[in-house]
């Protein structure tokens, strides 16, 4: 098959088939506006609810929102409680319109620190949807990029030693089959909120090939506006792959 036939190479399909967001710059929305961060967080739950909203009608079939990080337990004790009173309030609000809407949700991240309320909401919320096929929702709490891959690592770790895989069978495809988000495909489209330039330990296997997109909008501002302007710089980007831009788009022979 030649390269301009290889319908993995001769991407950008325009349309991102999954966005992962960082969702940062809820406290700093809530000082400029002489709000407590906890007011700010409520918003960033509007927000979140939004753009899943957005996702289902531009027909985008995978979505991750970063929650709150490994990092994140470090805040004030206060803000930490507050976030978690906060996700098990949203996931119980939310459950009866994300049946209805089709959609899938799925918590990644390491559960072991999480109370037993939230954990007993997540359980709940993750079986009722499981059949939803219109987005697949990936909410990452207390989520790292070096703890998902440490997690991996330590899975197939356990299957060696049981005799169930070989040392010589660990390739990419079969880590990646380990992390927390699989089976969902690597994202498309990273976008951050909130101005900062960096991933704080996001997906950090499955952003290799991701386009990184920052904006200085505050998470709870972020708008339809604001994602379709993200929509459509990812539709601008050419995604080469390590290719050359000829093998991507070869130019008409005659
Ligand atoms: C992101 O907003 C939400 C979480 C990390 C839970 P922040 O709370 O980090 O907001 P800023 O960065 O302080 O403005
Ligand atoms: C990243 O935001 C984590 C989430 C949005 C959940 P942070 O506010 O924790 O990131 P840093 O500390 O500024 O890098
Ligand atoms: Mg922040």
């Amino acid at each position: 098959m030649g390269i301009a036939d290889d319908s993995a190479v001769s991407l950008n399909q325009n349309r991102p088939q999954h966005i992962a967001v960082v969702m940062d710059g809820n406290g700093r929305w809530a000082q400029e506006r002489g709000l407590s961060r906890g007011e700010g967080h409520q918003q960033g739950a509007v927000a979140a609810k939004r753009i899943v909203e957005l996702s289902l009608r531009a027909g985008i079939p995978h979505l991750t929102l970063f929650a709150f990080s490994s990092e994140n337990w470090q805040r004030p004790e206060a803000e930490v409680e507050l976030l978690m009173a906060l996700f098990v309030q949203r996931l119980e609000a939310e459950l009866p319109s994300l049946i209805e809407q089709q959609i899938r949700l799925r918590v990644v991240g390491n559960r072991a620190n999480f109370s037993n309320e939230l954990i007993a909401i997540i359980n709940r919320v993750e079986t009722e949807t499981a059949h939803g096929d219109a987005l697949s929702l990936q909410i990452a709490a207390d989520y790292g990029g070096r703890w998902d891959i440490t997690q991996a690592a330590r899975l197939m770790a356990r299957q060696v030693a049981a005799g169930e895989l070989q040392p010589e069978q660990i390739d990419e495809a079969v880590f990646q089959s380990a992390l927390a988000l699989s089976p969902v495909p690597d994202p498309d489209l990273l976008i951050r909120t909130g101005g900062e330039c960096r991933i704080s330990n996001f997906l950090l296997w499955q952003c290799a090939y991701s386009e990184l997109y920052f904006t200085d909008i505050c998470w709870p501002d972020f708008d339809e506006q604001a994602f379709n302007e993200s929509i459509g710089w990812y539709a601008q980007r050419s995604r080469r792959f390590g290719r050359t831009q000829e093998q991507i788009t070869p130019r008409q022979a005659g």
